[in-house]
């Protein structure tokens, strides 16, 4: 075991090992996140949820609050540009009888729809902004409040400014995405700047960006000097790599999941989005996530073309059973025409 790993800790929160899963909109709900924390995930965040929604108490919007209570500790993330509307959502969720243990801040999202009413990354533009919208919500909250930022709008120099801002603000935790606002999901997360913003701080930061291996994410977590690691589109389809994490962490060779791990386990978020959602539903959400757990696999594409096609949550769930007869552990046999 690595004797020089610590937990992330920030509020009452002691998070061990110290790795994040990050909010996917669109991937990580609550089924999915129930998943990642039978994989040993640690902490997860709620997708990102927009504090108008809530302030006016949106049926959808108050669903995506909805949670296991084995699903914990758990971040409920909030996106807005309006102090008042931020701290209105904040006691909006107090009245619930849902429980989280950390409300975050979004100042990272890249989406025109978010950036155009002023909210997500467009906030890294309008610091002072950003300042007020974390002391409204460090005041409508006793839980500890982070931020997830992006390294700046369009360049990274001011980024250890902007999260020292931050921290003054109070914030207790940052999370920080190593690339611009305006590059999108392009180009390579800088690790440097992550770097240099998790030396500057006193508060803990969470490096994120590009982790795509036990590995590596064990090593940029050494080498980084930050807190912990947050990881989002190397979970997709994987949650195995948080089991990965613990075994290398451990000193064990990260066990890697053959093609029937990968089918049972489709099939089981299959059945358990059925459950939450209704059949229909589930069927419309899982496509994007099956097409996930078999990317790379031999014969994915043909499989996806099927599961695509496939028109009710019986016909998918056939399709994608079928398919997985003609796997075994190691390598895909002649697969037929599925569709
Ligand atoms: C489809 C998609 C949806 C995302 N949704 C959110 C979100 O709701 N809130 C958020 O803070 N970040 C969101 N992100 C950004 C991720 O949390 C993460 O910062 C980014 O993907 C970089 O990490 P990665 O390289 O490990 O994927 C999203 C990213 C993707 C690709």
């Amino acid at each position: 075991m690595d004797q020089t790993m610590k937990p992330l800790r920030f509020g009452h929160l002691v998070i061990w090992p110290p790795f994040v899963a990050a909010p996917v909109a669109g991937y990580t709900d609550a089924v999915y996140r129930e998943i990642l924390r039978e994989f040993g995930c640690p902490y997860c965040y709620t997708e990102m949820i927009s504090a108008k929604g809530l302030a006016l108490g949106g049926k959808a919007t108050l669903a995506l609050l909805e949670h296991s209570e084995h699903d914990r500790p758990l971040a409920v993330q909030l996106f807005g540009a309006d102090p008042d509307d931020m701290s209105k959502a904040v006691r909006v969720i107090h009245q619930t009888d849902m429980l989280f243990d950390a409300v975050d801040i979004n100042m990272g999202c890249p989406a025109k729809k978010v950036t155009s009413q002023g909210a997500g990354g467009a906030l890294l533009k309008d610091v002072s902004r950003a300042v007020e919208i974390v002391q409204a919500v460090k005041s409508a909250t006793k839980l500890p409040v982070s931020v997830k930022i992006r390294i700046g709008w369009s360049s990274g120099d001011k980024a250890a400014e902007i999260a020292s801002r931050l921290e003054a603000a109070g914030a207790d935790m940052l999370a920080v995405h190593g690339r611009t606002v305006v590059q999108g999901y392009g180009g390579e997360a800088d690790w440097d700047v992550i770097s240099l913003v998790a030396r500057s701080l006193n508060i803990p930061v969470v490096g994120n960006g590009d982790v795509a291996s036990p590995g590596q994410g064990i090593r940029q977590l050494r080498e980084s000097g930050c807190s912990g690691i947050m990881i989002g589109r190397g979970i997709l389809g994987n949650p195995f790599l948080f089991r990965n994490l613990h075994e290398v962490l451990w000193g064990s060779e990260p066990e890697l999941p053959g093609y029937s791990e990968r089918f049972d386990l489709a099939i089981d978020h299959l059945n358990r989005a059925a459950r939450r959602y209704g059949e229909h539903r589930a069927m419309l959400e899982l496509k994007k996530h099956l097409a996930f757990y078999f990317k790379g696999m031999k014969g994915a594409s043909k499989l996806r073309v099927a599961m695509n096609s496939a028109r009710s949550w019986p016909e998918l769930v056939d399709t994608v059973r079928r398919a997985s007869g003609y796997f075994t552990d190691s390598a895909c046999l002649k697969l037929p025409p599925l569709v």
